[in-house]
Parts: structure tokens; C-alpha cells; sequence
């Protein structure tokens, strides 16, 4: 495979994978993926159930770290610099690295408690006013504020499925990140709300680097510029999303996108 040789990066390249391994105990999930973020295309990563996508993606902010049995070889980065080093402050990295679930999962608190959550641990408002801004901004840039603005002190839980997600995308942007990975984002969401968090994709796309898993492949047609398409913990193509559907170089990726499994 022509990305396991790949070294050189272009220049503006947010994060950078390269031969990244994961192992759950003995099991290897992940078999030497390498690639390259950066922020002017949103990237989807598709691939059958179990192979991997969620795996390497949370090996992009140390998510893996949560799981006792992950262990994850190999180099990432992000503007350069390796977020698996004992310099990397794991709590700074997944602010600049920010996550959004498959199921909206706003904190038991208030719509404005939970933007303004990551921004007070973070110290980044030093008074209410800078702090009501931050909220506000964040609120606009997801999406919502216009159906919360008059709200704000009622429970984030409160919201609808596709609203709490906006909030979960609030909640990521509040603390200004440079990459915002989502894994299936809008899978528990109906059409309409899915419509809406895709037009957002579209509008954050440029001030952010964006990860997209989706197992909706109009989904990934329609949000994303380059697709990576993964099978048996292997990233088998990379490339326009363009190419990847109507001209794959790979068998498998040919097979998965006209449906013969997965
Ligand atoms: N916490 C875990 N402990 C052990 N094995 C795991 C764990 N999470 C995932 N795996 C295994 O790693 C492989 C990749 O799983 P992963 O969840 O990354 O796939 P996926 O592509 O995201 O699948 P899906 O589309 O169903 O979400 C699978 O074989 C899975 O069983
Ligand atoms: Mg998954």
C-alpha cells in the first residue's frame, strides 16, 4: 500500500499519522495506518462495521487512553509536535482535539453550563461578560442559538436528539479547537436534524480540521472532501471523496461503496 511509504507532509497538515498500530491486549485492530489532516477538507472515514474506524480515530486525541487493554504504536501529530509524548498534556490536547459521539451526550446541567464547561476549566474567560460571549459564539457557530437563546438555564438533557447534538458541537468549539473528530454524529439523529448537523459541517469546514465517521455513504458523499476508506483494521484508499466514489484504485473499496458487504 502507497501510504505505508508516505512520509513527506503538506504543508497544511493539521495531524499526521504515521504506521499507527493499536492492540486491544493481543488483538491488533489498527494495522499500520498513515495519513494526513488538514484543514481545508473535511475527511470521512467509512468502512464495514469492526474495522477499526472508531479505533483509530480516537487514537487521534488519546481517547484510547480510557481503555485499559488499548496501546497504541506509532507516530501521530499535530502541528508537528507528538501527542503521544510524556511532554503532551493530555487534557490540553483533547480541548485542541476536540469529540463529538454518536449519542448526544450533553452534561446534566444547564445549555449554558455545558458550553461554558470546557472554557471555565480551561480559564479562557476571565470575567461573565467574555465568558456570555464565548457561549453565545459558540452557540451561533453549532447552530442553536437562535433556538436557545432564550433558554439558556434550562437542562441541556432537555433538548431534542439533534439539538443536544449541536450543544455536544457547542460544547467542542467553546473551547476553540483546531480538529474536531465526530464518530457516527448523526446516526441517532432523524433526516431533518441530520440535514442540519451536515449544513454545520459545511459551515465549520476551514476554521477546523473535521474527522467525519459515517456509515451513510451519501452522508460522507455530501460533507466530505476526502474519504479514507478502512476494512480488517487496514486503511486500504485515501483520496477525494470524488474518486473514492466513482473511480476507486482497490477492489475492496469498489466492493464496500456498490454494497457487496458491510
Ligand atoms: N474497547 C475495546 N476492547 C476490545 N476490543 C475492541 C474495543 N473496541 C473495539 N474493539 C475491537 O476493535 C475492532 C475495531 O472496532 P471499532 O469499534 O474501532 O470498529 P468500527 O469500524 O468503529 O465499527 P462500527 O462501524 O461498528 O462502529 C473490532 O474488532 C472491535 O471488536
Ligand atoms: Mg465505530
Amino acid at each position: 500500500m502507497v501510504t505505508k511509504f508516505m512520509t513527506e507532509s503538506a504543508p497544511n497538515t493539521k495531524m499526521s499519522a504515521r504506521d499507527v498500530k493499536v492492540f486491544y491486549g493481543e488483538k491488533q485492530a489498527i494495522n499500520g495506518v498513515s495519513i494526513d489532516i488538514d484543514m481545508d477538507n473535511v475527511v470521512a472515514f467509512i468502512g464495514p462495521s469492526g474495522c477499526g474506524k472508531s479505533t483509530f480515530l480516537r487514537t487521534l486525541n488519546r481517547m484510547n487512553d480510557t481503555i485499559a487493554s488499548a496501546r497504541v504504536e506509532g507516530d501521530i501529530t499535530l502541528d508537528g509536535e507528538n501527542i503521544y509524548s510524556s511532554k503532551m498534556d493530555v487534557v490540553q490536547l483533547r480541548a485542541r482535539v476536540g469529540m463529538v459521539f454518536q449519542k448526544p451526550n450533553p452534561f446534566p446541567k444547564s445549555i449554558y453550563d455545558n458550553v461554558a464547561y470546557g472554557p471555565r476549566i480551561h480559564g479562557l474567560a476571565p470575567n461573565k461578560a467574555e465568558l456570555d460571549q464565548i457561549v453565545e459564539n459558540s452557540l451561533v457557530r453549532a447552530g442553536l442559538w437562535n433556538e436557545v437563546k432564550d433558554r439558556l438555564t434550562e437542562s441541556g438533557t432537555a433538548l431534542s436528539g439533534g439539538q443536544q447534538q449541536r450543544l455536544c458541537i457547542a460544547r467542542a468549539i467553546a473551547v476553540d479547537p483546531e480538529v474536531i473528530l465526530m464518530d457516527e454524529p448523526c446516526s441517532a439523529l432523524d433526516p431533518i436534524a441530520t440535514a442540519k448537523i451536515e449544513e454545520l459541517i459545511h459551515e465549520l469546514r476551514g476554521r477546523y480540521a473535521i474527522v467525519i465517521v459515517t456509515h451513510n455513504m451519501q452522508q460522507a458523499a455530501r460533507v466530505s472532501q476526502k474519504t479514507a476508506f478502512f476494512h480488517l483494521g487496514n486503511m486500504v484508499e485515501y483520496g477525494d471523496t470524488s474518486d473514492i466514489f466513482t473511480n476507486p484504485r482497490e477492489e475492496r473499496t469498489r466492493d464496500y461503496i456498490t454494497g457487496r458487504y458491510g
